[in-house]
């Protein structure tokens, strides 16, 4: 399996999802090579539930790091889980038109770009 994909399973080890037991993983791979994970956790305030895949590249950032090659998506849906919209916006900010690898725990992959996610993005050369 694709190390990247492996460490986005590893960090869906980890998540906290006891309100909708859907457990995610993502991790993303940093330009210098170093991987960070994250996963979903979940408050009882749902709305201040913070996705796998904003909390992996949140964590690389808090980490220093600043380019991003690709970030791998994990679930054991039988259906590919892509990114929600509010991650794709933040993943179009901080890591561009990045390959987005989905995998299940059946061993089914896709990969998209990010910009077949998100085709017409607002972003900082919205507002220059
Ligand atoms: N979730 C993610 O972590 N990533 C996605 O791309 C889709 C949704 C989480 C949020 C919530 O904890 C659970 O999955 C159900 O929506």
């Amino acid at each position: 399996m694709d190390q990247l994909l492996a460490a986005a399973f590893a960090a869906r080890e980890h998540a906290r999802a006891p309100f909708s037991g859907f457990l995610v993983g993502a991790a993303v791979e940093c330009d210098d090579g170093r991987i960070y994970g994250g996963c979903n956790v979940e408050s009882a305030s749902y709305g201040l539930t913070i996705c796998a895949e904003r909390t992996a590249v949140f964590a690389a950032v808090a980490a220093g790091a600043s380019g991003f090659r690709r970030m791998a998506i994990a679930t054991a849906a039988s259906k590919l889980t892509p990114p929600c919209g509010a991650c794709r916006q933040v993943l179009w900010d901080l890591c561009g038109d990045i390959p987005i690898l989905l995998g299940n725990a059946a061993g089914d992959t896709l990969t998209y770009q990010l910009r077949e996610l998100f085709p017409e993005p607002f972003d900082a050369k919205s507002i220059a």
